[in-house]
Parts: C-alpha cells; structure tokens; sequence
C-alpha cells in the first residue's frame, strides 16, 4: 500500500467517508493544487496532511463536491415553519432557536430555510440563527458570499426571488442582506459540528443527500450526534433516498414526504424489528461496488466540472462527443462545461447544436438562452426564453422535463429570472 493510498484510507476513516473509485484521482489533484499554493512538493504535501487536521479537512472537502438548488424538496421548508412556528410562541426573551444545515453545500438549503422562516414571520425569523456547515472549503466559502445563478434558483416562485434576491450581473443574483445575516457557515464535516454544540440546543437539523458519502458505522455516529444535540421532539429531515435514522433514536412523523423524523423522547430499546436502515459495510479489501471499467458518461464529465477539473472535464466530453457526434446529451454536457470555464462562445456552439438534435428540449433551450446571455447577446438570449417561456406555459407547472427532474414550473421561474436580468 502506498502512502497515498494510506491517506485516502485516513482521510476516508476520519470523516467516515465511504470511498469512491475516483477518490484516487481527486486526491493527487487537491495534493498538486494545494502544494503549489505551500510552495511544497506533493509528497511533502501529503506527509504534513497526516498529522494536519486542517489540510485534512481541506482534502477530505475536495473529495465529495456536489450540487444543490433552492427550495429543493419543498415541504421539507413548510416543516420547518410548521415546527418554528410552534416553539417561538413559547420563547423566552433572549433566547434562540436553532436550525443546522449539516451538509450546505453552497449556501442553498439553509438560505432557503431562512427565507422561509422570513416569509412568514418577517422581523420575527431573527430569533431563529442557522448553522451551516460543510466538508468542502470551496462549497462554504462561495456560501458565505451568497452569489448564485439562476439555475440554483430555479425552485423559487418569481416573487420570492424578486423579494430576496438582487441581479448582481448578467445570470447572477446575491441573496439580500437580512437573509445573510441569518446564516453562518463553517467548513466542518457534521462528525466534527456537532461536537461543537450542545447537546439538546438545535430544534431543526437538515441532513439531506448527505449520507451517500457516508459509510454506515459513520452515519450511525452521525445519527446518535443529531439525537443528542436536537431537543425533545427535535425535526430532523433526510432525503427522499437517503438511509432512514435508527428507529431507536427517531420516529418518522408520518409526512408524506417520508423524510420528517421527531426526536424520541427516550430511545426505543434496541430489538430486530428496530435495527437502523443502513446498508452493511464493505467486508475489509473487498473492491467498491463500482469498480468495473465502463465507457466515460456525461454525467462522470460534469462530476468532474464540479470538482473544478476544467480540462479532464472537457477531454472526457470532447471523447462523448467523438464517440456519438448525434448524441445531444454530449453536446449539452460539453456546453455546460465550457460555461464553467467561461468559454461562452464554445458553450454556445455546442448548445446550438444540442438543440438542432433535440428542438423540443426545454431545459437545453434554457441553457442555450443562459449561455447567449453570458456571450453578450442578450436580444438572441431573450428571443429563446420568449420561446421556451410559450412552451412551458403549453404544459402543466408539475410536468417534469427532459432532464427528469426540473418541472416545467422550475424551470419556467428560472427562465422568467433570465429575461428580468436583460431588460
Ligand atoms: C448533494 S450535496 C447536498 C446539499 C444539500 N444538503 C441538499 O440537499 O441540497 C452533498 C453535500 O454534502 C457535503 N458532505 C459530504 N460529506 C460530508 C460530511 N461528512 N460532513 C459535511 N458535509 C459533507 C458535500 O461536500 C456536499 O456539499
């Protein structure tokens, strides 16, 4: 074993990350990047980060990049005004509620949670402070500057977006100042935030599409945390596929979301029918399940965007494109890229040409009038959301589109911010 491999293995035992077959990759990339800012070799690198928990954290943060967007999975935020609503009538003066965000990403999930509590109870939400926090240094530190485009902002009623959110540039909005001041962030694993605060203190905690990274001892841990730091009949709310809490520590609330889970007042006695919903860990040395050799995907392209690596990203779209020139989901991944590189011209080439293969796309047609716009022409950007603004209107507001997971009313929000941000 190498002793890069013995990093991964420490890194991944620290953070109880489950590990991914790309992780490899990753970690020789964040070591480069990261030795070129120290002024030390990679080696050097990597033995400092042994017995650094800083450069841990930093590393263990470049492994598990990820998306977000507001409002996602939406009654989860009526939940939380639900559950807010019922505590603050019986607060005391000087006292705070707490919502945490374990796993926030770039700042959407608890930004929305806190334009919700501000929705309904104005001036009143700022007795609510929210705790954000996330592995990945990037992920917080974009949070914390509360800039996003209008595709994180597509889960958003137009008004919602015009009441708390300001055009800074074309296709870029920052979220106001009062809903900021709601939020802070800390880049911190959930295993290491939750040791920072107290136990019965939190009333709401968010753990949504997080426990994917997670190995199953971990997220036991993670789960036995949240039950000490959330008061009595404290929420918690998971992803709609994420692994259910222990029933020992959480009974669901019997949402239709499936997602909501109280607090036990006192936990259930351990027995068979009570074991947690976690899958069983990998036995010692067995590959990861995912180990097979497969041909380069679209998504394993954006994957790679996300994780800032531009150029592998383009290579692997340039060889999709190579390998199935009539394939339009090559041409859009390869179009979403170059808009990550800020190669807007190339993006709105292969945009165009995603289109002429698949006219009737509508969430194509979105990112083709989003890259007109950054390519500086706003009058073509405006004639494609005019159009995909008549198409989406022909359909109903629950209908989801060709990417499988946008409904038409999502992305016809998004699309509506994109022409308010021309004229
Ligand atoms: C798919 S995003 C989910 C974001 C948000 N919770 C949502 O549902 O939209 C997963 C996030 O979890 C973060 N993450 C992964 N492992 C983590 C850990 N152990 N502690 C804190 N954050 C973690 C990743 O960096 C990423 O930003």
């Amino acid at each position: 074993m190498t002793d890069h491999d013995l990093l991964l293995g420490k890194l991944c035992s620290q953070y109880g990350l489950r590990p991914r077959e790309v992780w490899g990759d990753d970690l020789d990339r964040a070591l480069a990047k990261i030795s070129r800012r120290l002024g030390l070799s990679d080696g050097e690198t990597a033995n400092r980060a042994f017995d650094d928990p800083v450069l841990q954290r930093e590393l263990a943060g470049c492994l598990t990049v990820s998306e977000s967007f507001f409002h996602r999975h939406p009654e989860h935020f009526n939940l939380i005004v639900e559950h807010i609503e019922g505590r603050l009538s019986g607060l005391h003066p000087g006292d705070a509620l707490t919502v945490w965000s374990a796993g926030c990403c770039r700042g959407e999930e608890p930004f929305s949670a806190a334009i919700a509590l501000r929705d309904q109870f104005g001036a009143g939400a700022e007795k609510v402070r929210i705790v954000a926090s996330d592995v990945d240094a990037e992920a917080i530190s974009a949070a914390a500057q509360g800039l996003f485009n209008g595709w994180s902002l597509r889960g958003l009623s137009a008004r919602v977006a015009e009441r708390y959110f300001t055009p800074v540039s074309a296709g870029r909005w920052q979220v106001c100042a009062e809903v900021r001041a709601m939020v802070s962030f800390s880049q911190m694993a959930a295993l290491e935030h939750m040791c920072v605060l107290a136990s019965n203190s939190v009333d709401v905690v968010l753990f949504r599409n997080v426990a994917i990274y997670l190995e199953p001892p971990a997220l036991e841990q993670v789960y036995e945390g949240f039950a000490r730091v959330l008061r009595s009949d404290g929420l918690l709310l998971v992803g709609p596929s994420d692994p259910r809490p222990p029933k020992p520590l959480f009974a669901s609330r019997g949402h239709a979301s499936g997602c909501a889970y109280w607090k036990r007042a006192s936990p259930l006695r351990q027995g068979a029918s009570s074991e947690p919903r976690v899958t069983r860990p990998r036995p010692p040395g067995a590959p990861p399940a995912t180990a097979r050799p497969t041909r380069p995907t679209c998504a394993q392209a954006l994957t790679l965007a996300d994780r800032g690596r531009i150029e592998d990203a383009l290579a692997m779209a340039t060889r999709i494109v190579a390998d199935s020139p009539t394939d339009k989901a090559a041409y859009f991944a390869r179009g979403k890229i170059w808009l990550s590189a800020t190669r807007n011209d190339k993006a709105v080439e292969d945009l165009r040409r995603a289109l002429f293969i698949g006219p009737d796309d509508r969430v194509v047609r979105y990112w083709y009038a989003h890259a007109l716009l950054l390519a500086g022409r706003p009058l073509r950007s405006l004639s494609q959301i005019r159009d995909l603004s008549t198409r989406l209107r022909a359909v109903a507001e629950y209908e989801v589109l060709e990417d499988g997971q946008t409904t038409a009313g999502e992305l016809q929000r998004a699309a509506s911010l994109l022409g308010e941000s021309i004229v």
